[in-house]
């Protein structure tokens, strides 16, 4: 029998594998999976429509069709080959997944590793600063070990000065010789002395040396549009002019590249308390002056909503779309506590770690809702979403200025990193941006710092083996997978994204959500011959492991090699609460 034809010789023997339904092709020896749901009659994969609401509905639609399909095909295949008495196989509890590896369409723009760093706490100062005159090594007043962390993550974009912070920020105090720089006080974190030591020429320089671009936030909130504009001009303009000398007497002769421009931070908040109509008319009349000097295309940054503020996106697109290369989103995650007690971030239970879960897969609805909106205002898809500021958010830890927001960071935060950048690789039409909160010492940091001292968090390894995916071409995947379930809730177990570089290696990231079961998955590799595969893992034995300054290796990522492959089909084992990068040759 031709199989395809239902006629003829088969190509193809049935076979069943420990979980399920293999074809092996009698010619060519090699075992597919995928080929059994080609061979249905009518489609089985129907091309899930970007506009569906929620990803929880996607997935569920996506296991009724693949449930169905795969018993028909089962049954049908039986049959036709003779096998019919052989036992039709219980698909639950199974991971299944499909990866389309030539059928890739955008890239993932490398931007979406992108940080954050604001006047806050021990971001910049103590953080990235020390001073010329530290006994820290440092180059310039730069820690030289931040910044060789930093770049081994590939840091491709860093934001500055804000956060709330960049609406009450004067550029003007922080440049110039230090000593002569006025102080100011941070009025939102914690009244203390800003000293402007940290200006402009120190970010610049900053960016440099770290490789990456500059993302630059203006001050809206209670600044002026001439402000705006000299600083632009200040920092990207070659000829001669009052702030181009100006930057030159401060001791830069060529303009620096600022490619990315924020205009204005949470504007409906801290920013000014705007709404969203008079933001939009604010932004229409700041953006002007946002002018693009001497060859440095600059891209302006709208501010966009928090979370759900789903009207405040509706208004300033339709007042401003024609404006912006770009609007953001801001969106921090935590357990089931509230704003006042937002939970331990190293002594929690599983309901905890679960409410982490279930609330950081919010952002696929969130990503969806926005861009849907974005989408009627911009069909075309010209207009990035940037994800300026995402992350978890606990209490501080205990005997700790409660306004710096110092936190520690576990395994627990890795997994929601692992999530997060998995949604938006899947996203990367719209999210051409996200910047983590934040890089050092606040939030959900990359990287602590004491003293001289410094470790690197669970977060900073996600971010270290999800470089992988830095403009690499994102690969539609199809998933069915089970379910983690605590008490009366549950969400998918797990949470994967897929990619295929240059040279034609392909990668996933795959997280195990479930801190209680592995997960076996079999995962069909669609149009690739694969040879070779490596992998590394990122877990612990506890939820609550994470790296201190006393045992700064509890968590970091090892050699994973619990898989096997069989012509293209992948089949692995996920241990329980981790994060996987395969690499796929
Ligand atoms: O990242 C900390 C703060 O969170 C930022 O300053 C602000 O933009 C957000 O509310």
């Amino acid at each position: 029998m031709d199989t395809e034809a239902g006629k003829g010789e088969p190509d193809y023997k049935v076979r069943i594998g420990i979980s399920g339904l293999f074809l092996f092709d009698k010619k060519t020896g090699v075992v597919s999976w995928n080929r059994i749901l080609r061979l249905l009659p009518g489609e089985i994969f129907q091309e899930r429509r970007e506009s569906e609401r929620t990803e929880k509905m996607k997935l569920t639609m996506f296991r009724k069709r693949l449930s169905e399909k795969v018993t028909i095909v089962t049954v049908v295949l039986l049959v036709g080959c003779g096998l019919a008495d052989a036992a039709v196989k219980e698909e639950s509890g199974v991971n299944r997944m499909i990866i389309y590896t030539d059928k890739g369409k955008e890239t993932i723009s490398r931007n979406i590793y992108g940080h954050f760093s604001e006047h806050l706490g021990r971001c910049i100062y103590g953080g990235f600063w020390v001073g010329e005159d530290s006994p820290i090594p440092n180059t310039r007043g730069i820690r030289n070990d931040v910044v060789e962390a930093l770049r081994k993550i590939r840091i491709p974009v860093l934001r500055w000065p804000g956060g709330c912070f960049a609406d009450e920020y004067h550029w003007k105090e922080g440049v110039g010789p230090r000593d002569k720089r006025p102080t100011m006080i941070n009025t939102h974190w914690g009244m203390v002395t800003e000293t402007n030591a940290f200006g402009t020429h120190e970010f610049l320089d900053l960016c440099e040396q770290l490789g990456c671009e500059a993302y630059v936030a203006g001050n809206v909130g209670s600044g002026t549009a001439e402000e705006t504009q000299d600083w632009v001009e200040y920092m990207t303009f070659d000829g001669d002019s009052e702030m181009a000398n100006l930057r030159r007497m401060n001791g830069r002769d060529k303009p620096w590249r600022v490619k990315y421009f924020g205009v204005g931070n949470e504007n409906w908040g801290c920013g000014g308390n705007m709404s969203p109509s008079s933001y939009a008319d604010l932004y229409n009349r700041f953006q002007t002056y946002v002018r693009s000097y001497s060859g440095n295309r600059i891209v302006k940054v709208a501010c966009g909503p928090g979370s759900e503020n789903y009207p405040w996106m509706r208004t300033v697109m339709e007042r401003a779309h024609r404006n912006m290369g770009a609007i953001s989103l801001h969106h921090y995650v935590r357990g089931s506590g509230n704003w006042t007690r937002k939970g331990s971030a190293t002594k929690f239970d599983e309901a905890e770690w679960f409410a982490l879960m279930k609330n950081t897969l919010t952002i696929y609805p969130l990503l969806e809702n926005n861009i849907e909106i974005m989408n009627r205002f911009d069909p075309r898809g010209r207009i990035g979403l940037f994800v300026d500021e995402w992350g978890t958010w606990w209490d501080v830890e205990p005997g700790t200025n409660p306004d710096f927001l110092y936190q520690q960071n576990t395994l627990r935060d890795a997994v929601s990193a692992g999530i997060f950048l998995n949604a938006f690789n899947k996203h990367c039409r719209r999210v051409k941006m996200a910047n983590i909160a934040q890089t050092i010492n606040v939030l959900q940091a990359m990287i602590l710092t004491k003293d001289e001292k410094m470790i690197l968090t669970p977060t900073y390894h996600v971010f270290e083996m999800y470089k992988v995916h830095h403009d690499a071409t994102l690969l539609p995947i199809e998933l069915e997978c089970s379910d983690y379930t605590f008490g009366n809730d549950s969400i998918p177990a797990l949470n994967v994204s897929a990619s295929k570089n240059d040279s034609g290696s392909i990668h996933m990231s795959l997280c195990n959500l479930d801190p209680g079961n592995t997960a076996e998955v079999h995962c069909a590799l669609e149009g690739a011959e694969p040879k070779e595969i490596s992998g590394r893992v990122l877990t612990a034995k506890a939820m609550t492991a994470h790296n201190t300054f006393e045992n700064p290796q509890v968590v970091k990522p090892t050699i994973f090699n619990n898989f096997k492959l069989e012509g293209n089909i992948l089949t692995t084992t996920l241990p329980t609460k981790s994060v996987v990068v395969l690499e796929i040759e």
